[in-house]
């Protein structure tokens, strides 16, 4: 684990998250392998509840997207259509000296495989050209390895969603503008694994492609296409929403995802890619910037933050694709534009028609396609309009699980220092996570463990709550070491079983006169007296 020594808080963080099982280091007995992470039993239920949230948000609240779950190892034609095989790689130079491979944009950063201390530029060693380097994972399906048994491991989860457009389309009985959530497992060889988990060459992510209508069919329908006006969120949608009203509507929705489980808006940059740095059939993305511990500083000292998530306005690009190497029609039927088109005059079928022509002409010619085929197969596209067809353009927002624990965790991180009666000193951290992620929602405690009608009563609440959420119950070391602990793990809620409680207890039974707890709350310390009965209601309102 190569943090550097500078940073104090990440260095803090990496010992917490061993120490308290969030995080252990893969393979750790045999030295490890580098890019790899484990999640403990605290980090497990962190990153369950992380996902939970999100496919709560994304796909069960909502009426217009669908979930998927497809397989890592899909057929390597995917990898091709998407443009994986030809250009998802990093540029890399072999130094003739130290024999030391290095990605060419960051020689300044990477430790030279002779001197592990020093950075490369202190081998002054010959470097070769930059040649690209294949990020994807190859491996073989069946018993014969050659080259047509190769298939890899994805690197994004997106693609299998546009592979099972068509199948989620027919069988969910949704129709354009809707949405297919996945989320799995993605795989990269990255050439440097850094900070922490957050470059890892095994991560999950979360992927929304959020199927839209291209701005000439809302035109045909709606009669205009409606402009983003203002900053924040744009509201419901509406059928007049282009990509753009699509685009910026997703970027405020995950936004107020992140805010809803405890990162605040000030803690993310919202960075706008620059045309230079966008992909060619991207119009526009925004990545969602949280400012880590190790993330550069601006010239005024300010962290720069490092991409949590991206939204990605990605034209029909990747459809289109698929259909062409499939040879699978990836287009939909849409019947309101089939009779709208029928009630528009002649100049503003032509304008539509052209502009569509246009932009499936300049697709096809930037895949590849010569001109004289392009044309032909961009007026077959543009003649579809009439009869309603067209293939969606797409808004993907595609966030990592990883990087997300990483930062929910430096988010929470706080330290508090008490001093006890004897004047003693001692500082002890909080991870103050928002209840709906906390890996354990409430601590049940009986106050002695020796008592057994405390003991009994306690199990009995306990056994209450562990069916609804996940509850911990301790009965070791005195209540404040045990409070302590809770802190540690990021407890939002604990729940004590005392002398009180047990006031509602007669010859053995529960008569429930007093029926009370001590409910206690990790963020400032505070006690309240709930009633055991509403300890469950009050704690799903703010777990949910
Ligand atoms: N389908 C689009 C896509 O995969 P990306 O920006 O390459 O876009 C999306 O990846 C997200 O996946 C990133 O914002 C990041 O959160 C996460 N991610 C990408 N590479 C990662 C890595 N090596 N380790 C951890 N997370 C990674």
């Amino acid at each position: 684990m190569a943090e550097p020594k500078s940073n104090e808080l990440m260095e803090k963080i990496v010992s917490l998250c061993k120490r308290r099982g969030f995080i252990y280091q893969s393979s750790e007995i045999y030295g490890g392998i580098n890019g790899f992470w484990d999640y403990g039993p605290l980090g497990a239920e962190l990153k369950r509840h992380v996902k939970d949230a999100w496919w709560k948000t994304m796909v069960r609240l909502r009426d217009d997207v669908a979930g998927l779950e497809a397989t890592i190892i899909m057929s390597p034609k995917i990898w091709q259509a998407s443009g994986h095989v030809d250009t998802f790689s990093d540029p890399m130079i072999d130094c003739k000296t130290c024999k030391g491979r290095f990605r060419a944009d960051q020689t300044d950063e990477i430790p030279c495989p002779q001197k592990p201390s020093k950075c490369v530029n202190e081998c002054h060693g010959e470097k070769t050209e930059p040649r690209a380097f294949n990020l994807m994972f190859q491996t073989y399906v069946g018993p014969v390895q050659d080259d047509s048994s190769v298939a890899y491991l994805r690197p994004e989860t997106a693609q299998a969603i546009f592979a099972q457009f068509k199948n989620v389309l027919e069988t969910s009985r949704q129709r354009v503008p809707f949405g297919i959530a996945q989320i799995g497992k993605a795989f990269r060889n990255e050439v440097t694994p850094r900070n922490y988990t957050f470059r890892s060459r095994e991560f999950e992510q979360m992927e929304l492609e959020f199927f839209i209508r291209p701005d000439e069919v809302v035109e045909a329908i709606c009669g205009g296409v409606a402009k983003p006006e203002g900053d924040g969120h744009p509201g419901d949608p509406q059928p007049n929403w282009g990509w753009q009203l699509w685009h910026k509507y997703w970027v405020e929705e995950r936004i107020r995802f992140y805010e809803g489980i405890g990162l605040p808006r000030n803690t993310l940059v919202e960075y706008w890619q620059t045309r230079q740095e966008l992909a060619h059939y991207a119009r526009a993305t925004v990545d969602i910037l949280y400012k880590f511990p190790f993330s550069k500083r601006d010239e005024k000292g300010e962290l720069k933050g490092e991409e949590l998530e991206g939204i990605a306005a990605r034209s029909d690009f990747d459809l289109s694709q698929h259909e062409r190497f499939s040879g699978k029609p990836m287009g939909v039927f849409d019947e309101e534009l089939r009779v709208a088109w029928k009630n528009l005059d002649q100049a503003k079928q032509d304008e539509l028609w052209k502009r569509y022509y246009e932009a499936r002409k300049g697709y096809l010619e930037r895949s590849g396609v010569d001109a004289e085929q392009a044309s032909k197969d961009a007026t077959e596209d543009a003649d579809g309009l009439a009869r309603g067809q067209y293939i969606p353009h797409v808004i993907e927002p595609s966030a990592g699980v990883d990087r997300l624990i990483l930062a929910l965790i430096a988010d929470a991180y706080s330290e508090v220092t008490e001093t006890d009666p004897k004047g003693k000193s001692e500082t002890r951290v909080i991870l103050k996570f928002h209840p709906r992620v906390a890996p354990i929602k409430v601590a049940v405690l009986p106050l002695l463990k020796n008592k057994p009608e405390l003991v009994a009563k306690a199990m009995q609440v306990f056994n209450t709550l562990r069916r609804e959420m996940n509850a911990y119950y301790d009965d070791g070391g005195s209540i404040g070491r045990r409070y302590a602990r809770q802190d540690e793990a990021g407890t939002p809620f604990c729940v004590t079983i005392d002398f009180e409680t047990l006031e509602g207890m007669k010859d053995g039974e529960w008569a429930g006169q007093t029926d009370t707890v001590t409910l206690r709350h990790r963020d400032g310390g505070r006690q309240e007296r709930v009633k055991i009965s509403e300890v469950l209601p009050v704690l799903l309102e703010r777990v949910r």
